[in-house]
């Protein structure tokens, strides 16, 4: 394997709060360590279609703060083509690329396994997901400042549920985890989480909703992680069939989720594991994911990284359930 002199970075997939902050982390690393560095635009399409830029550190400045991601990003359906990838390839090359940092969640991540497989690039990967579905990082970019913005929304809709005396159901992404679903019910005191990790079903909520609207309550908010299938759509209907004289209302957060200004939790983390990325690329790490786990930065291997059975702690099931009396 030849030096490196020369980092290519780009964001891919959803984009996360932080993304930027990442970014910026990478970009003046390593100018600071002497490398190079090349902003690719719109993901592994900008790759593909050779949309790159020599950055500066000033290509950097002020972006800490913003939202999205000033590299601008897309879901590639060339790289996932081997002719797609090969044109990838040949680009770095010609770009004088010598290593690839890809910002992103699972898709991503899994695209710079499989290239990292064909080619010999040294790839780095960075978790940029609302999600928190990455295996072997405790917490990914974005997924804090989500969790608060999810809070902030669900707190609104408790003032106007407990003035009409309604039950919401409150859809909230994150593909096939439920992580934000279950933490913010928790921080917005919600009566229910609906997860795909746990197998509630339609007899369980029946229980939530009447214990909770029954006993003391005058409202319910149910927290349901979005899903094709049973969405808060699906259960908002199964209440209101079983359940007439409840007045029952859906909110489905949508792309509100993933915009905004970072909070200071992910400005820190993506700082951290951003200058985690040229420790690795010195260390000679290769097609790691940088990660962090008690609060260290950790090296995960692509292929741990993009398993699809990160465990969520079942205890905060039981600690919903609970508070929620
Ligand atoms: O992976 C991030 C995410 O926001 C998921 O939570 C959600 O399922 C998906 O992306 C939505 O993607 P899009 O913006 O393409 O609709």
């Amino acid at each position: 394997m030849g030096k490196i002199n020369c980092i290519g970075i780009l964001t891919s997939g959803g984009d996360s709060p932080g993304m930027n902050a990442a970014i910026r982390s990478v970009t003046r690393t390593a100018i600071c360590k002497g490398f190079r560095v090349k902003g690719i635009y719109r993901g592994y399409e900008g790759l593909v279609n050779d949309e790159i830029k020599e950055f500066t550190t000033e290509s950097v400045s002020n972006i800490i703060g913003r939202g999205g991601t000033i590299l601008k990003t897309a879901r590639s359906k060339s790289f996932m083509t081997p002719e797609g990838r090969k044109k990838a390839y040949d680009i770095l090359q010609q770009e004088g690329i010598d290593a690839l940092v890809v910002i992103g969640g699972n898709g991503s991540i899994t695209g710079a396994h499989i290239f990292a497989t064909e080619f010999d690039v040294p790839c780095i990967g960075l978790p940029g997901t609302i999600d928190n579905d990455l295996y072997g990082t405790d917490l990914t970019i974005g997924y804090d400042t989500t969790l608060n913005t999810i809070v902030e929304c669900v707190d609104k809709i408790r003032d106007t549920a407990n003035s009409h005396e309604r039950i919401f159901f409150v859809e909230v992404m994150g593909r096939d985890a439920g992580f934000l679903a279950q933490y913010s019910a928790i921080a917005s005191g919600a009566e229910a989480a609906i997860i795909p990790e746990d197998d509630t079903d339609a007899d369980q909520l029946e229980h939530f909703i009447g214990r909770g609207i029954r006993k003391s309550k005058n409202s319910s908010i149910v927290i349901v992680s979005e899903s094709p299938k049973c969405g808060a759509m699906f259960y908002a209907d199964r209440v209101k069939k079983e359940y007439p004289q409840y007045d029952v209302r859906v909110s489905i957060l949508g792309h509100v989720q993933r915009g905004g200004s970072p909070s200071a939790r992910d400005r820190i983390l993506a700082s951290r594991l951003g200058a985690g990325v040229i420790d690795a690329i010195l260390d000679g790490q290769r097609n790691v994911m940088i990660g962090i786990r008690h609060d260290q930065v950790v090296y995960v291997p692509f292929s741990d990284a993009v398993r699809s059975d990160k465990a969520m702690d079942k205890s905060l099931i039981k600690v919903l359930d609970e508070l929620s009396i």
